[in-house]
C-alpha cells in the first residue's frame, strides 16, 4: 500500500506523522513544491521510526509526481492556509488553481487513487476536484466534517465534564464558521441526550465555539491548526485502507440526498476501501434541514466564483 500526502506544510506534515505512525501504509511519499521541504520532513519523520517503532517507509519530493506512482490514497493539504481574521473562503482565488493542477499531476501517476481533500475552502475545492477530474464521485472525499466533529465532541466534553471518547457528536453542512451545523439534538453522551444535561446557553455557547474553532486556534497560532485536522486527515485514510465502515461526516457530492444535488456537503457518510460508500440519512427536523439549506446555499456561491476564476 502506497500513500501520498501533497504539501508538506504542517496540515501535511501531521496527516503523514500519524499515517506513519498508525502504519497505514508501506510507503509514503510527501510532495511539495518548496524545494527540499518535503525532503527534509520525510527524513525527520524517518529517524523517529526506531523511537516510535513503526515500519512505513517515507521519502520526500519537490514537486517531481513521477515518485507518487500508483498510490492508492492522496491526501491533499496544498494551498496556503489563513491568516488571523481571514475566512476559510478567502483562499479560493489562490488555492483553486493549486488543487485543480495537483488532481491534474497526481493522476497521471496514480490513476485508481481515492483522493482526500483538505486545502480551503474545503467543500469548494472539493467540488472543483470532482469538477476537474471527472472521477466517479465515491473517490473524491473533503475531510472537513471529522474534524469539526472532533472540535463538537471537545467543547462538549468540557461542558459535560466527561471523555470526549464518550461523546457521539455529528457536524454536518459545510465547513465554514458559518456554514457548519453540529447537531446538538442528535449528540449522545454514551446513549443518553446530552440535551438532558446543558442548559439552553449552554447548548448555544457548544454550537457557537464548535463553528469558530477552526478562527479561534487562527487567532491563537497566527495560522490554521495542524495536529487536529491532521489527525482527521489520517482517521479517514485509516478507515479506507482498512476498509473500516466508519460513519464519519465528510464532504461529498450529493445527488438528491438531503435535498441538494450539484454540491459537495458534509453528511454523514461510510467510509470504507472504495472511498464513500453510501451516505446515511439522519433524518433532520425542519429546523435543522432549514439551516443545511442555507448552508448549501452559502457553499453554492462559493462554487459559483470557481467560474470566474
Ligand atoms: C481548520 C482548517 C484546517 O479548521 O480548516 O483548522
Amino acid at each position: 500500500m502506497k500513500i501520498t500526502v501533497v504539501g508538506a506544510g504542517a496540515v501535511g506534515a501531521s496527516v503523514a506523522d500519524d499515517i506513519a505512525r498508525k502504519e497505514l501504509a508501506s510507503e509514503l511519499v510527501i510532495l511539495d513544491i518548496k524545494e527540499g521541504l518535503a525532503e527534509g520532513k520525510a527524513q525527520d519523520m524517518m529517524q523517529t521510526a526506531t523511537l516510535l517503532g513503526f515500519d512505513t517507509r517515507i521519502s520526500g519530493s519537490t514537486n517531481d509526481y513521477s515518485k507518487t506512482a500508483g498510490s492508492s490514497v492522496v491526501v491533499i493539504t496544498s494551498g496556503i492556509p489563513r491568516k488571523p481574521g481571514m475566512t476559510r473562503e478567502e483562499l479560493i482565488g489562490t488555492n483553486a488553481g493549486i488543487v485543480k493542477g495537483v488532481c491534474e499531476n497526481i493522476l497521471k501517476f496514480s490513476p485508481d487513487a481515492i483522493i482526500i481533500v483538505i486545502s480551503n475552502p474545503m467543500d469548494t475545492m472539493t467540488y472543483l476536484a470532482l469538477q476537474s477530474t471527472g472521477l466517479p464521485k465515491n473517490r473524491i472525499i473533503g475531510m472537513g466534517g471529522i474534524l469539526d466533529s472532533a472540535r463538537f465532541k471537545y467543547q462538549l466534553s468540557q461542558h459535560l465534564g466527561c471523555s470526549p471518547a464518550d461523546l457521539n457528536a455529528v457536524v454536518v453542512g459545510g465547513h465554514g464558521d458559518t456554514t457548519m451545523i453540529p447537531l446538538i439534538r442528535l449528540a449522545t453522551w454514551n446513549s443518553a441526550p446530552v440535551t438532558n444535561f446543558l442548559s439552553a446557553e449552554q447548548q448555544a455557547q457548544i454550537v457557537n465555539d464548535t463553528m469558530v474553532g477552526g478562527a479561534t486556534l487562527t487567532k491563537l497560532l497566527g495560522t490554521s491548526a495542524w495536529y487536529a485536522p491532521g489527525a482527521a486527515g489520517a482517521a479517514l485514510v485509516e478507515a479506507i485502507v482498512r476498509d473500516e465502515k466508519k460513519l464519519f461526516t465528510c464532504c461529498v457530492a450529493l445527488d438528491g440526498e438531503y435535498g441538494q444535488k450539484d454540491i459537495c456537503l458534509g453528511v454523514p457518510v461510510i467510509i470504507g476501501r472504495n472511498g464513500w460508500e453510501k451516505v446515511v440519512d439522519f433524518g433532520l427536523d425542519a429546523t435543522e434541514q432549514a439551516t443545511f439549506n442555507k448552508s448549501a446555499d452559502a457553499v453554492r456561491s462559493m462554487n459559483e466564483v470557481l467560474k470566474t476564476l
